[in-house]
Parts: C-alpha cells; sequence; structure tokens
C-alpha cells in the first residue's frame, strides 16, 4: 500500500518514513531538500533496508502536484509534513510562509478532492491552542487568535481542510504536535536544525557539545513550579508512531468522523530547568545558561491532554523525557564527531 510523505526527509517526517517501511507500507517521499538533505535518505535505508520512492521537487509548483498525482494515482494515504516551521521568520517573512505553508494544501486537496476515497494527515500544532485556560489542553480547547504567521497558517490549513471533506469524500486525520524532541535510536536520523537553533532542545545540545557560550532561558518569573515556562516534550519516535496507527485507522476506515482531531503529547509538563536538569544528570555535565528577559510571544504552559489519542487512536506514548534527551545527545555527539572527521 502506497503512502506519500511529504517533507518526508525533515525532521518528523524522515522518522516516519521509518516507521511506515517498518510496518510495510511502500512509501512515496516528497521533499525539495529546502530545509533537509538528501543524505536522510541513505540514513532511511540503513535502519530499514528498504528503499523509499524520492521524488524531489517544490510543492509550490502546481503543474508539479498535478503530475505526481498523474504518476502515482494509487495513492492510500498522504501525511503532508512539508511546511516552513521557524516561528520568528515568519514574522518576517509572512508572505513566504503563507505561501509555503498554504499553497502546497490547496494543490494536494485539489487532487485528493477527485478521488473516490482519499486518506490525509495533516501536521498541526499545539500553537493553535494560544494559552489555554486549562491544563491539560484537551482538542476541545478553544483556538486562540495566532501570534504568529506560522501559527496562522496551521489554524488556516485546519479550517480549508474541515471545508473540503463536507464537500467531498477525503477523511482527514488533524495531528496536533506539542514539542518533539529527540533522535532515532539508531543515531543514522535525528534534527538538523539550520543555523542558531531557536527550539529549547537543540539549543541545549549545541551548548553542551561548547558550539554556543551559554543557553538563554527566557524568563524565570512566570507562575510555574520554578518560574520558567512548561511544555509537553515528546519523543518524536513515538509521534512517528502515531502517524502510522492513524493512517491505518483512515484506511481500514470504520467508526470515523470525516475529519478527526488529536493532540500528540505525553500529558506530562516539564519545565526549562526541569528539561535542563535531566540533559545535566544524562550528560553527566553542568550546562551553562543564564536567565535573561521573556520572550515575545511565549506561553506560560502547554501540555496535553492525551485521552481522545489513547482511546480512539489506541496510542500511547512509550518513550519518557530521559529518553528523549538522551537520544538528542547522543546523536548531537554523533554529528559533531562527523563533522570533525571531515575537516
Ligand atoms: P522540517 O523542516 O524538518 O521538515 C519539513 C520538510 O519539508 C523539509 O525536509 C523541507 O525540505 C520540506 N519542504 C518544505 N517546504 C517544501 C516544499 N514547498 N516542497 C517540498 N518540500 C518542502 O520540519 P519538521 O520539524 O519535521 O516539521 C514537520 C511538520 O510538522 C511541519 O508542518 C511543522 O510545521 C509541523 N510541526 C513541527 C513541530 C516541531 O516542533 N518540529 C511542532 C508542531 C508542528
Ligand atoms: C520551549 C521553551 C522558550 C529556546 C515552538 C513553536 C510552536 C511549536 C512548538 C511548531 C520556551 C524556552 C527556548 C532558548 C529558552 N512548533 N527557550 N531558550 O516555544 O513551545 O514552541 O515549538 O508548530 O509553534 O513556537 O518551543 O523549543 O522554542 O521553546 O528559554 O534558547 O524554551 O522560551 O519557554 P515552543 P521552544
Amino acid at each position: 500500500m502506497k503512502i506519500v510523505v511529504s517533507g518526508g526527509l525533515g525532521y518528523i517526517g524522515s522518522h516516519t518514513v521509518v516507521e511506515l517501511l517498518n510496518e510495510g507500507f511502500e512509501v512515496v517521499i516528497i521533499d525539495d531538500l529546502s530545509n533537509s538533505s538528501v543524505e536522510v535518505l541513505d540514513g532511511i535505508i540503513r535502519i530499514t533496508k528498504k528503499i523509499p520512492i524520492f521524488e524531489n521537487f517544490d510543492l509550490r509548483e502546481k503543474n508539479k502536484v498535478q503530475q505526481f498525482f498523474k504518476k502515482h494515482y494509487d495513492v492510500a494515504g498522504f501525511i503532508h509534513f512539508a511546511a516552513s516551521k521557524a516561528v520568528g521568520e515568519s514574522v518576517q517573512k509572512p508572505l513566504l510562509y503563507y505561501e509555503n505553508n498554504l499553497a502546497p494544501l490547496i494543490y494536494i486537496l485539489q487532487e485528493l478532492q477527485e478521488k473516490l476515497v482519499a486518506n490525509f494527515i495533516f501536521s498541526s500544532s499545539c500553537t493553535v491552542y494560544g494559552q489555554a485556560e486549562s491544563m491539560p489542553i484537551t482538542e476541545m480547547a478553544s483556538i486562540q487568535p495566532a501570534v504568529s504567521p506560522y501559527g496562522n497558517t496551521k489554524q488556516i490549513g485546519e479550517e480549508i481542510i474541515k471545508d473540503v471533506a463536507k464537500v467531498s469524500s477525503l477523511n482527514a486525520v488533524l495531528l496536533r504536535y506539542f514539542n518533539p524532541i529527540g533522535s532515532h535510536s539508531s543515531l543514522e536520523i535525528g534534527e538538523l536544525p539550520l543555523g542558531i537553533p531557536q527550539n529549547l532542545v537543540p539549543y541545549i545540545m549545541q551548548t553542551g557539545m561548547g558550539l554556543r557560550k551559554e543557553l538563554s532561558v527566557y524568563g524565570d518569573d512566570y507562575p510555574t513550579i520554578d518560574g520558567t515556562c512548561v511544555r509537553d516534550y515528546i519523543h518524536v519516535v513515538d509521534v512517528a508512531k502515531a502517524h502510522v496507527i492513524a493512517i491505518q485507522r483512515l484506511i481500514n476506515g470504520k467508526n470515523l468522523e470525516q475529519v478527526e482531531i488529536f493532540n500528540l503529547g505525553t500529558g506530562r509538563g516539564s519545565s526549562i530547568l526541569e528539561v535542563i536538569q535531566t540533559f545535566e544528570k544524562i550528560s553527566e555535565q553542568k550546562l551553562p545558561y543564564n536567565i535573561v528577559n521573556r520572550r515575545n510571544g511565549d506561553v506560560v504552559t502547554a501540555y496535553a491532554n492525551t485521552e481522545k489519542a489513547n482511546a480512539i487512536l489506541g496510542w500511547k506514548t512509550k518513550l519518557t523525557l530521559e529518553d528523549a534527551i538522551a537520544s538528542a545527545w547522543n546523536w548531537e555527539k554523533k554529528i559533531q564527531k562527523e563533522k570533525f572527521k571531515s575537516l
């Protein structure tokens, strides 16, 4: 059975491709390598001993999307990861984000809505909840006005999918990820941030390696357990496995609502200081950090209620924060060693 994975050489996409191949699916990756490298494909092949089809093109080119669906008319499911994801950059370049995160979605749905059967999974984000009123956050929590163009593209993307489902046979699952971190245990694939990392865990890893002088902790005067912001850090492999279960559910087609929404988190909130302590324990070294001003647009606390995904998907996270931090640390050590060797 053929599953298309757009953005399949990216961070979450590559881990999902591995899980799909391991479950016996045939996988077609679409990626334009704008935020990834073709070497990720080698990593996927080394882990799975299987070779996915790779189509290298930019999904903003509508005619290429149309040609793709002519060639791969027998698609059983489409998982759409491809997007631009840097929140700060989206404020600077809003049109790039609106174009890249919405035009491909529209072109893909234009093709899928013509089909008698169409199964679609969309990468959404906990960012749609903004600062939720109560914790843990359920899928029923209200959507808050987006603080960035990036966040807005996820909200609009969800709305576009719901509208298309109303007038077609499209079946869709919207997965709202909390904070995916970590790497595959094989250390063949992992997170590869370009430039200075904006997210907490990649920044911690590079600081731990001595590539950055110190971590800036954005505020310690929030109303939380230790004053630092609280998030739901989830191992990327658990996130990837949820996609396989969701696509199996869509293909199976039993007791489906046409559009279903699930939170993907662990259900547990961790403060920044807790993440730092976990890193220090695992790496057996101190992390240099400094408390600085709050970062604009940050929510105080966000962690998921996972009951819906547990009950309906039958999915539960298996890996802990310690597992995720250990895998991220091992991955960072490996990629820096390889860079050093190639000098
Ligand atoms: P990523 O940047 O690592 O992967 C995205 C991939 O899509 C990259 O390989 C990139 O080259 C490709 N791509 C981008 N635009 C493309 C285009 N126009 N045509 C073809 N390929 C294109 O990002 P990720 O962290 O794996 O995120 C995957 C999805 O999950 C995104 O939609 C993101 O918004 C969403 N998401 C991510 C997080 C997170 O913390 N990483 C959290 C919530 C939601
Ligand atoms: C986590 C915490 C920072 C870096 C982002 C996106 C969101 C979603 C998930 C995609 C915050 C603090 C960070 C640093 C720090 N992604 N921090 N020093 O803010 O939950 O959300 O990822 O959809 O849209 O905005 O994740 O990793 O950036 O930050 O103190 O150098 O760490 O202030 O409290 P966040 P993050």
